[in-house]
């Protein structure tokens, strides 16, 4: 099976109190090994409870969800944990990182949790941090940092541990749009060298052209599914 990410009839009810708030309702997806997607819709239309499904977050209603061909709507919550650390990277607007705690340290934490002990970790998150061109700011703590360098800190803590997934939602939403085009420039070097796949969401159609492909949701479903552009090679970068 190629795909990473296949899901089936995938749909999420949310009870508030006696109204249900239907936010999915019947998407079927497959997204394989090595893809950067983009996810669009406007408010409202499922986007994030799609990507806190597949990211391990929260558990459908309905429907199945393979991650890499194991169904992992049936696991414990320490199963859950587990592959959340291991395999999944996470993106967020707002960066999450630990104040007052320097730029290495927030990076080096993914890979403590997985029982790594201080000099590997180290030495990775040394690795990852200049892979992200921050190999001068380890010291820093994120109010020593611009906005987009602390996105950058954050792409490389959801790296340290080599998922094979990056969730990214709205990862540009904070930053202004010179910092967003150098963000997406970089995704698209970790896709196309590391073979990372990568699924972002985003409300803007010229960060959505930064991926290959581009699935839209309406009222809880997929409408729309194409590719934006061809494969960049890691021979571009
Ligand atoms: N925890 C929750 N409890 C109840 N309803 C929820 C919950 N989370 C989301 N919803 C509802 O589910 C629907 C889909 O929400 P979702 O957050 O997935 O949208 P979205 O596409 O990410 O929107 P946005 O672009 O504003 O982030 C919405 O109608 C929302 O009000
Ligand atoms: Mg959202």
């Amino acid at each position: 099976m190629s795909e990473l990410i296949l899901v089936k009839d995938l749909s999420k009810t949310y009870r508030m109190g006696d109204v249900e708030v239907p936010a999915l309702r019947g998407v079927n997806l497959a997204i394989d090994r090595g893809e950067f997607v983009a996810v669009m819709g406007s408010s409202g239309s499922g986007k994030s409870t799609f990507m806190n499904i597949v990211g391990c977050l929260d558990r459908p209603t309905r429907g199945k969800y393979f991650l890499d061909g194991d169904e992992v709507g049936g696991l414990t919550a320490d199963q859950w944990a587990n592959i959340r650390n291991k395999r999944i990277g996470f993106v967020f607007q707002g960066f999450n990182l630990l104040a007052r705690t320097t730029a290495l340290e927030n990076v080096e934490l993914p890979m403590m949790y997985n029982g790594f002990g201080g000099k590997q970790s180290h030495a990775r998150a040394v690795e990852v941090l200049g892979l992200v061109g921050l190999d001068k700011r380890l010291d820093h703590t994120p109010n020593q940092l611009s906005g987009g360098q602390q996105q950058r800190v954050a792409i490389a803590r959801a790296l340290v541990n080599r998922p094979s997934l990056i969730l990214a939602d709205e990862p540009t939403g904070n930053l202004d749009s010179v910092t967003s085009a150098e963000i997406m420039a970089l995704f698209q070097k970790l896709n196309a060298e590391q073979g990372i796949t990568i699924v972002l969401v985003t409300h803007e159609g010229d960060i959505a052209g930064y991926a290959e492909r581009q699935i839209h949701f309406k009222d809880g479903l997929v409408v729309a599914d194409h590719a934006t552009r061809s494969r960049v090679s890691s021979a571009e970068f």
